[in-house]
């Protein structure tokens, strides 16, 4: 079967469509392949505002939906699709009905089903593109962290979340993408924040706050962190804020701070549940010394998904999609009003 689905939750028009392959013998897993992954980013005009001005998204979506739709249908040779899948939150809500609503029409015109994918789910869900999801051991404790969301989740089986924690004001991408903004950074910051910090030379230091790291919960704030990084900015002479080697400092630091604490409470919640699997997701995993640090930081399995997949896309919406439906998931006739927008 294939599936066309659609990610409309912040800034990226995205429409993937996956072709399912069930293989002869019902022992092995079916096949998956991504036969079409578009994804049309708005960046360049959000960055002229230095970030996303969600009615202004939610136009580029209306205009974009229609064109990116035509590019993946042209790319799979106009063959026939089973199944639409699209994100119905969490995310922008006027973006999200753009989405929603080209989706919905999509199912009657073609009179096809329509599955509605939970958009956290499908960051940690991007581990399994590949369609195997074997590797992964429970229970595991899911970190995802994107533009809107902190959140460390408790996996006891497959498909099955127990929010443990998540950020009490800014997400980790925000953070970034806010400091990026005070240091003259433009958007969206983690890349930019990333880039500058791999070449600080060693400088980083401690001063800036670990917000909650020492506290016994799971919870997250990054808007201290962001506050703590303006006044430190402001105490700076006019030079000093625009030398290169105060910006990479910078940089390197306000990136530390925000992977030790993201660290410091995954090994709390591994610990405490006895975690055999880490699983990570949503556009902060893009980062490389994050990945890196994960990666040696346990010593159980750590699972990332590949770079360009951590980033909004619909290929994981496509996913998210199938493994319901395999579980028995039932389609909907037609997604009328936002359902409940938590896991
Ligand atoms: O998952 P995503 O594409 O969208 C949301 O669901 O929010 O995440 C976007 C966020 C932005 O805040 C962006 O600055 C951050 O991911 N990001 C990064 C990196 N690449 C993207 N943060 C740190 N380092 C990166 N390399
Ligand atoms: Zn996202």
């Amino acid at each position: 079967m294939k599936i066309l689905a659609i990610e409309t939750s912040c800034d990226d028009t995205a429409i993937a469509v996956l072709e399912i392959r069930k293989q002869p013998s019902g022992e092995q897993a079916a096949k998956l392949e991504i036969l079409s992954n578009i994804v049309s980013s708005q960046v360049k005009l959000h960055a002229q505002y230095g970030g996303v001005y969600p009615f202004m998204a939610k136009r580029e979506h209306q205009k974009n939906l229609p064109l990116v739709f035509k590019q993946a249908m042209k790319k799979i040779g106009n063959k026939k699709i089973d199944a639409v899948a699209v994100t119905y939150g969490p995310g922008l809500e006027p973006c999200l009905w753009q989405g929603i609503n080209f989706a919905n029409d999509l199912s009657k015109k073609l009179d096809i089903p329509i599955f509605s994918v939970n958009h956290v789910e499908s960051h940690l869900l991007a581990n399994f593109i590949d369609g195997s999801s074997t590797a992964i051991k429970f229970p595991a404790i899911g970190l995802v962290v994107s533009g809107g969301h902190t959140q460390l989740i408790l996996m006891k089986k497959f498909l099955d979340y127990k929010i443990l924690g998540e950020t009490r004001d800014d997400a980790a991408g925000e953070c970034f993408d806010k400091v990026a903004r005070i240091l003259g950074l433009g958007y969206p910051g983690g890349p930019a924040i990333a880039k500058l910090a791999r070449n600080d030379g060693g400088r980083a230091s401690n001063k800036l706050p670990r917000p909650m790291i020492h506290q016994k919960n799971y919870d997250f704030s990054f808007s201290g962190l962001k506050t703590a990084v303006l006044y430190e900015f402001r105490k700076q002479t006019p030079e000093t804020q625009k030398s290169k080697q105060y910006i990479q400092a910078m940089c390197a630091e306000v990136q530390q701070a925000i992977i030790d604490v993201l660290l410091a409470k995954t090994k709390k919640a591994v610990r405490d549940y006895g975690a055999k699997t880490v699983i990570l997701g949503g556009g902060v995993v893009s980062n490389d010394e994050l990945r890196k640090q994960f990666k040696k930081a346990f010593n159980v399995l750590v699972m990332m998904p590949a770079k360009k997949f951590c980033t909004d896309n619909a290929v994981m919406t496509a996913i998210t999609a199938y493994f319901h439906l395999q579980k028995g998931g039932k389609p909907r006739k037609n997604i009328e009003a936002k359902a409940d927008l938590t896991l």
